[in-house]
């Protein structure tokens, strides 16, 4: 289903953020919740799901292909699993809408659905998007896949699969995942090398799932499963979701904000360990096992920053949050260089280019370059205007943040983007504004 545009929506200064706030569940971990269930035998019972555009997407997609999934109040799901092989193809193409992680991941999985044929579809950005990355490998592993020129619609005809090792040419977790998931189908050890470690979360699933998983500092393999089992998963909070309202916590003077039940996986914390190297004061406490990932809670407090150089390496644990990052770094003391990171134009929208415009449009010097950009940072309010969120949820949510952080307040153009991964986002931040205004007498 193609989403209109939608209307602007404007997020005015505040004065200052203090509260608590719990942010929706992990989008990545949701989308591998529902797949791997889904797969599994038996009933996967999934609490904290992260109910948004994306991962509602998910849960089409399997039930398109024969899964029974009981919605269980807000956040709680009972994925029928049809066991590894039990998927059965619809009429009808699969739309994976918006979502990377979902035609990706999925593709894996159909991949070894032996003589079955689907075909999967998107949106106009997902269309957009790379797959030949998906497609190369798993044809090396005798997979059946059709695409024009490396872009949706995909046809998979599923058969029996070949092991192979890999190596990622682009550091990507959704690569990487596509090919273990294939792996599972696969007559022997299939490996995925990694030039740089991306986020984890399909080995421990798999892990949880009884698959037989080997990890090492730079590689993961798996071997071919008899059968996965996933009775439960508990989702913690999105890192990506929280993350917004880190950076607003520390731009906003006198800001004490707490984030509460975050993952805090360190494949996917690049952010934080980035901005306390500007100077920001974000504590973990409550650290604690979500869902066998790391987790805890954060305490922001406001905090001047310096600009920073971000390398290489960095990128693939920061990689959702790199827009915020400039957005830091419009407002941090001196400049600040994003390096290596040539994939954000491989995202929901350019967001190398979507990252500068936005920043620019809002009064700040910035400039894209081939592989990030390079921002001059003033240690004040932003001057605010008027951005585009280009369809991209991560763009509409930068512009919120720079709207509580501005001087004049930011008009955030298709707003309703911010549905992709986080549907009650304007109105955490609006409950934050008042909660934030309440005096101090009053707040207890
Ligand atoms: C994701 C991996 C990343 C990330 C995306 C979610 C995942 O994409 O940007 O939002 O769930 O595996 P790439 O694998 O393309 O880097």
């Amino acid at each position: 289903m193609a989403r209109s545009p939608t209307e602007d929506v404007a997020v005015e200064p505040v004065a200052r953020l203090v509260g608590h706030v719990a942010v929706p569940g992990d989008k990545s971990i949701s989308h591998r919740a529902v797949l791997l269930g889904a797969i599994s035998e038996g009933e996967t019972h999934i609490t904290g799901f992260g109910r948004s555009a994306d991962t509602e997407a998910t849960i089409a997609a399997v039930r398109a292909c024969g899964v029974a999934v009981e919605e269980d109040g807000r956040d709680g799901l009972h994925v029928q699993g049809v066991g590894l092989r039990g998927l059965t193809a619809p009429n009808a193409p699969i739309d994976c809408r918006n979502a990377g992680t979902l035609v990706r991941l999925f593709t894996g999985i159909l991949a070894g659905q032996a003589w079955q044929e689907f075909e999967l579809v998107g949106d106009a950005s997902l269309s957009s998007r790379p797959m030949g990355r998906i497609v190369d490998p798993l044809r090396r592993m005798g997979a059946g896949i059709e695409s024009a020129d490396g872009r949706l619609p995909l046809g998979v005809q599923g058969r029996p699969l070949h092991a192979i090792t890999y190596e990622l040419p682009v550091a990507s977790a959704q690569v990487k995942s596509a090919i273990l998931l294939a792996g599972l189908y696969s007559d022997g050890e299939t490996t995925v090398v990694e030039p740089v470690p991306t986020r984890d979360h399909t080995e421990r699933m798999l892990e949880m799932a009884g698959a037989p998983v080997t990890r090492r500092p730079a590689s993961v393999s798996v071997r071919p499963a008899e059968r996965l089992a996933l009775p439960s998963v508990e989702v913690p909070g999105d890192f990506s979701s929280a993350a917004p309202f880190v950076v607003a916590a520390t731009l906003v003077p006198g800001s004490e904000l707490h984030v509460h039940g975050v993952n805090l996986n360190p494949r996917r914390t690049g952010l934080l360990t980035i901005l306390e190297r500007m100077g920001a004061r974000v504590t973990v406490y409550n650290r604690r096992e979500i869902g066998g990932e790391p987790g805890g809670d954060l305490e922001v407090h406001t905090a001047p920053l310096v600009g920073t150089n971000v390398r290489r390496d960095e990128v693939p644990i920061a990689i959702d949050e790199l827009p915020l990052f400039g957005l830091a770094a419009a407002c941090a003391r001196g400049e600040s260089v994003l390096h290596g990171a040539e994939e954000l134009r491989a995202k929901e929208s350019d967001r190398i280019d979507a990252t500068v415009d936005a920043l620019r449009a809002l009064g700040v010097r910035a400039r894209a370059t081939a592989d990030g950009f390079r921002v001059t940072g003033v240690p004040a309010r932003l001057r605010g205007g008027r951005v585009s969120s280009r369809g991209d949820h991560r763009l509409a949510m930068v512009g919120a943040v720079a709207g509580l952080a501005s001087r004049e307040g930011v008009r955030i153009e298709d707003a309703d983007a911010v549905t992709v991964s986080f549907p009650g986002f304007f109105e955490l931040v609006d409950g934050l504004r008042r909660a934030s205004n309440v005096p101090e007498d009053d707040r207890r």
